[in-house]
């Protein structure tokens, strides 16, 4: 008896772990435990065994069927619910809105200034990220011995140095597009390049990757006046029309002259104040392309001249009113509650 119920429960078992759906699963349940079902059958023949075994026999009967009954269970759970046959359905019930999404910070921001260059006849192009020295610093007239050259500011990518082109980088400015651009041998040129630039830094007003726009304007009779008037351009248009703009000396490799450009301080109106202490906020570099640089791309400085600038993304979509974040990491950090405000 004993071993006709273990017979008994390893076949339901099986069974019912081979179930392919709630039909078969039925039927298994039926053939096991229903009114005249093998179980079923096999406990009323309990009452024909001696006095003595019957306790014995019935425990194990009972285990049997908790067993089945279990596994039955759990197929039925694996298999899912059935279906109800009918639901009731709210129909003027309002609906759930799906998430909405919106564009990060930086992208809206890298957006404006797109649009804000196309308007006076730029073009916005894109260079790799990852790049050979000589486009990030050689070509740029940086000398060999450079700081920015080192691993202490310039991450560099682990792979076999080229003859030519020396190592690999991750851009640490977008001027490598410079050199990109030019060396495609056409002028006049009048490009921006917004891109991600990697240095080794990282506080509360650097995060060790950044974005920077970068303008090249190279062609016949480009000058310092060019420039100034396209920063101004942009302060006036990015800023508001009440802000001013200015060039200031200053030195880089790859421009002769060179300047740092500031806005006007929007806070106090360039009187002086806590933020910007005497008026003027810096937004980055620019200078007239150096004539070793306009050489290196195979171009005659006597006949071609060009200016150049090379802006902060993160940096003027902070100095824009209203927007004040104490620490720029902020940006990177993926916190929906901060994102979702902008
Ligand atoms: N590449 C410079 C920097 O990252 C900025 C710059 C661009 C300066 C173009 C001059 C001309 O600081």
């Amino acid at each position: 008896m004993e071993h006709e119920l273990l017979t008994i429960k390893n076949n339901a078992l099986s069974l019912i772990l081979d179930a392919a759906d709630r039909k078969e699963l039925d039927e298994i349940k039926l053939q096991f435990l229903g009114r005249s079902g093998e179980l079923t059958k096999a406990l009323k023949g309990l009452s024909k065994l001696k006095k003595e075994d019957r306790p014995k026999i019935g425990v194990v009967a009972n285990d049997v069927k908790t067993i089945i009954e279990d596994a039955i269970s759990q197929r039925e759970q694996a298999l899912g619910k059935v279906q109800k046959k009918s639901i009731n359905i709210d129909v003027t019930e309002p609906g759930t809105k799906p998430a909405l999404g919106s564009l990060h910070l930086v992208t809206q921001a890298m957006r404006e200034i797109t649009k804000i260059f196309e308007s006076i006849g730029f073009q916005r192009v894109r260079y790799p990220e990852i790049e050979w020295d000589w486009y990030a610093f050689e070509a740029l007239n940086f000398p060999e011995n450079h700081p920015a050259r080192d691993d202490w500011e310039t991450f560099f990518i682990d792979q076999k140095k080229s003859d030519k082109y020396g190592p690999v980088v991750l851009t640490p400015h977008t001027s490598s597009g410079q050199i990109r651009q030019l060396e495609k041998g056409k002028l006049p040129v009048k490009m921006l390049n917004i891109a991600k630039c990697y240095r080794r830094q990282s506080d509360v007003s650097h995060t060790p990757m950044f974005h920077q726009f970068e303008t090249l304007v190279v062609g016949e009779n480009i000058s310092i006046s060019d420039l100034k008037g396209t920063l101004d351009y942009f302060v006036k248009s990015y800023f508001g029309q009440n802000r001013k703009s200015r060039i200031r000396p200053y030195h880089f490799q790859f421009t002769e002259p060179s300047f740092e450009t500031d806005v006007s301080c929007g806070v106090c109106n360039g009187r002086g104040c806590k933020l910007c202490k005497e008026g003027w906020l810096e937004i980055g570099g620019a200078g007239m392309v150096h004539p070793n640089v306009l050489k290196n791309c195979g171009f005659d400085p006597e006949k071609y001249t060009g200016f150049a600038s090379g802006w902060g993304v993160e940096r003027v979509l902070m100095m824009k009113d209203g927007i004040q974040i104490d620490d720029l990491r902020t940006l990177y950090g993926n916190d929906l509650d901060f994102l979702k405000q902008f």
